[in-house]
């Protein structure tokens, strides 16, 4: 499901809590692809291995280096990072995930992970051409580009693991989820709000 563009004015209207919100997001987007780490596939050799735990490093690397960018931004306008942070869009998918089930949660995690990249790429595209300031649109611009490589990235992994046909299956079912999830989201400025009054 495609967000409206009018979505961007909403999310812009409070500058200062996007920042601090997407901040969030990339901390826990770095933490993400660490978390990950240790976990690739029993199928394939050692090069699965190492495909795996070279991207997923990149990635984190990545994120720590938006973190850094986004904090910059935020103290220019004098603030700093709030302490604490909810995702109710990022916990609604994840109750989706085949908990405890091996293989089968570790795809549901890369597929998430691939989603909720996927998803904020088109909103920085959607932020980068409604931002108010030629700094911002230099950050929406750059991340919407870093985020699609590492959509494309979390599906490779994913890939890594499983048949081709069983992926697409669920990649099917988990678009179905996260455009629930995302539809459902109140409005506001963070990265993952709804746009429905
Ligand atoms: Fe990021
Ligand atoms: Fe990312």
């Amino acid at each position: 499901v495609a967000t409206p563009p009018v979505w961007a004015e909403t999310a812009l209207a409070d500058v200062p809590a996007l920042l601090d919100d997407h901040a969030h997001l990339e901390k826990k987007a770095a933490l993400n692809a660490l978390s990950l780490m240790h976990r690739w596939p029993t199928r394939g050799a050692a090069s699965a291995a190492r495909t795996w735990t070279r991207k997923l490093a990149a990635i984190a690397r990545d994120e720590t280096d938006h973190l850094g960018r986004v904090l910059r931004l935020l103290e220019r306008r004098g603030e700093t990072l709030s302490r604490g942070h909810k995702n109710p869009y990022a916990a609604r998918l994840h109750r989706h995930v085949r908990a405890g089930r091996g293989q089968d949660e570790l795809q549901d995690l890369l597929l998430v992970s691939a989603l909720i990249e996927a998803r904020s790429c088109e909103r920085f595209t959607l932020l980068e051409d409604a931002a108010p300031d030629a700094d911002l649109r230099a950050l929406y611009k750059l991340l919407a580009a870093s985020e699609r490589g590492h959509g494309h990235a979390f599906l490779d992994l994913a890939h890594l693991g499983h048949e081709g046909d069983a992926i697409d299956d669920r990649w099917a079912t988990w678009l179905e989820i996260e455009a629930e999830a995302i539809s459902a989201q109140a409005l506001g400025p963070r990265m993952h709000s709804g746009w429905r009054a």
